[in-house]
């Protein structure tokens, strides 16, 4: 049975690597996707059922496993180095030069040069057994768990042979937007190009993060390549897509010359947009590999190769003027105010700059001509001061001493390199504040934005947080206001009594605690389950928190101690705003779930099943474990368990996801 088993598992194994292989590599699948789902349900039962006979090289793995605490460190075999980067023709013929100097008649490969971060895949006896990134060249860190979430990495190659690869880990351009659009959808901070995206990814932890991020591996050289009987670069390519790689085969040319280089470069270039992943150049090697060898190293970099990058996408514009700004916290940050240009598809005006030592390193000037570029096409900043375009005209940049809102004195900390306002009471801050206790992920009032908090405040309407729940005071005084109809005013006061009942962690976000982001605030509101508690917090009972550290524990100590904020949590409670953890399932009794024990199987695609399994209680209903003849119902997702089988043999009632959402839609 057993011995059936292990066969069984190991034929869905192959029949899906293979599937991958074809897919991925080839182009061509040769099998459905019912039927690839069908097979990978079927082994995903029988892991589950016989643990101990699931295989490295099982393709379930790539859903991520076990999180760690810290990445190992690794040495690499052979150093991972870098070429040197040239930006024009005349360096690449200065190259040309040197290697002619020691070869005669070099032949070249020209490769796109993928934006990414290198990684180095170790296979022993066809499977994978170790990835790692670059690091300093030398070492690197242990990435296995999260380049086997990769799937255009394979977990086993089409021979069985041991072998070191090298390629480019990398994010595509619809993978990036799919990640940002969900970043920006929770409120956390986006990506600024694919590049970081992917570093950001195959950094993660825990490796189920990787696995969504949706990452990609494409090969581009081995090692020892050697010892495989190749004898070229231009071979690589097609040795590594044979074992199961993802290459860019179609895209690499051997050039004889320099012409033929720049051929390939323009050819390249011109439709590097239309690719589905972001290149930044090509990269350059001369083709032999014995000649490689013969041309050396410097002690940095190899001799035999460069990376020739493409110009950035910048355009030229005239800085105006440095306007600062005053952030919720205080933080002072000078802005470059520029003669609008269209980057990238949008018309931008401005761009950060960030502080005043990034000022002073540039040696901005008003009056400069700089360039500009989106950062990933999402973020402009300033690349360049073009110096060699100054006439004399330009005024140096100054960082200001007061605060340009309030005029009180801007302290900076020695340790930073942010000037901050220090003035509570400056309107700029102020209003911050109630953009902040008013965003989505705060106290979410609808209708709230940016524009119509800073009419309020202007108005003086509302200058405190407080001041919202009191915008009733204010109803005739709104009414003549330009664009607030009685339906906006109704709307809004609607969304302003609605925020009263959150659950304590939007209100914590909301108040603005320093370092209490939105995921900290839900820690402590489901840890001190009320303010009051939250407030007599000791510094360790908080740092014994998960993720709480030494920085946050003190934050909210401090926070407490002023009185101004304690002024305005009792203002908040008198009005009746809720300081109290909801967990957003209370119980309400429904016949179809009351009193009756469901069993779970297989993954529901629109809640997590501890969602799932808080939502049956909730509705009076329990959850086992296991089925027996005292289960009332089994619900059962995609992939299900023998749970599923044994529910048949029983008969008793299954659900199917669809009828579950139905049941419980209601409450
Ligand atoms: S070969 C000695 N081939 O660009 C380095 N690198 O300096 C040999 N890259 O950091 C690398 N596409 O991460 C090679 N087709 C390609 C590449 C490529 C992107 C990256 C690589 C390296 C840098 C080149």
């Amino acid at each position: 049975m057993e011995a059936n088993i292990k066969k069984r598992i190991e034929q869905l194994t192959s029949i899906l690597n293979k599937a991958n292989y074809e897919y991925y590599v080839l182009d061509s699948p040769t099998i459905t996707d019912q039927e690839y789902d069908d097979y990978y349900a079927e082994l995903v039962r029988l892991e589950k059922d016989y643990p101990a006979l699931k295989r490295d090289d099982s393709p379930t793995m790539r859903v991520g496993g076990e999180a760690v605490s810290k990445f190992e460190k690794v040495r690499h075999q052979k150093p991972m180095l870098s070429f040197d980067d040239v930006f024009s023709e005349e360096e690449i013929v200065a190259f040309d030069d040197r290697i002619k100097k020691v070869i005669d008649n070099p032949t070249y490969v020209v490769e796109p040069k993928m934006d990414g971060l290198s990684g180095s895949l170790i296979y022993e006896n066809g499977l994978l057994v170790r990835a790692a990134t670059r690091g300093n060249g030398i070492e690197g860190e242990n990435i296995t768990m999260n380049a086997k979430t990769i799937k255009s990495v394979p977990l086993k190659l089409t021979e069985n042979i041991s072998i070191e690869v090298r390629g480019e880990i990398y994010m595509s351009k619809s993978s990036f937007i799919k990640v940002n659009q969900e970043r920006k959808e929770k409120n956390e901070n986006l990506f600024a190009n694919p590049r970081n995206a992917a570093a950001g990814s195959i950094r993660q932890l825990d490796s189920k993060i990787t696995a969504r991020r949706g990452l990609d591996f494409m090969a581009y050289s081995i090692p020892n390549a050697k010892d495989y009987g190749i004898k070229k670069q231009s071979e690589v390519l097609e040795f590594l897509r044979k074992l199961g790689f993802v290459t860019n085969y179609k895209w690499n040319v051997v050039a004889r010359n320099v012409n033929e280089i720049m051929e390939a470069i323009d050819r390249l270039s011109s439709f590097r947009e239309s690719l589905p992943y972001e290149i930044d150049g090509v990269v350059l090697k001369v083709d032999d590999i014995d000649m490689e060898e013969q041309i050396g190293y410097t002690v940095r970099v190899p001799k035999w190769g460069i990376a020739y990058k493409f110009p950035a996408k910048e355009v030229l514009t005239n800085l105006k003027e440095i306007k600062f700004t005053v952030g919720r916290t205080g933080k002072i940050t000078p802005n470059a105010i520029f003669s609008p240009v269209h980057v990238s598809g949008s018309l931008v005006s401005k761009a950060t700059l960030h502080n005043e030592d990034y000022c002073l390193a540039k040696d901005i000037r008003i009056g400069d001509t700089i360039s500009i570029r989106k950062a990933g096409d999402v973020i402009p900043e300033v690349v360049r001061v073009l110096k060699e375009r100054r006439t004399g005209q330009e005024r140096r940049f100054e960082m200001i001493s007061n605060c340009p809102i309030c005029h009180t004195k801007i302290v900076r900390n020695p340790l930073e390199a942010d000037y901050y306002c220090p003035n509570k009471q400056c309107p700029a801050r102020k209003i911050e504040n109630i953009i902040h206790f008013a965003s989505r992920e705060a106290m979410n009032i609808d209708g709230m934005g940016e524009a119509v908090i800073e009419d309020l405040y202007n108005e003086g309407f509302i200058t405190s947080i407080l001041d919202i729940y009191n915008i009733e005071n204010y109803q005739d005084e709104l009414a003549n206001l330009e664009g607030y109809g009685s339906k906006k005013i109704n709307n809004l006061q609607l969304a302003i009594e609605k925020s009263k009942k959150n659950s304590l962690e939007k209100l914590l976000f909301g108040l603005g605690i320093r370092n209490v982001g939105a995921k900290m605030a839900k820690i402590l509101a489901s840890h001190f389950k009320n303010i009051d508690s939250l407030r007599k917090a000791t510094y360790e009972e908080l740092i014994d928190l998960p993720d709480v550290g030494n920085i946050i524990a003190q934050s909210v100590i401090a926070y407490f101690k002023e009185e101004e904020n304690i002024r305005i949590i009792n203002g908040l409670k008198e009005i009746g705003v809720n300081m109290d953890y909801i967990n957003d399932l209370k119980i309400v009794n429904n016949k179809e779930f009351e009193g009756k024990t469901f069993v779970l199987t297989g993954t529901l695609t629109s809640v997590t099943r501890e969602k799932a399994s808080a939502l049956i209680e909730s509705l009076g209903g329990k959850v086992s474990s296991s089925v027996s003849a005292k289960t009332s119902c089994v619900i059962v997702g995609s992939d299900p368990g023998s749970k599923y089988e044994k529910a048949k043999e029983l008969n008793i009632p299954i659900w199917n996801e669809e009828e579950f959402l139905a049941k419980i839609s209601d409450e």
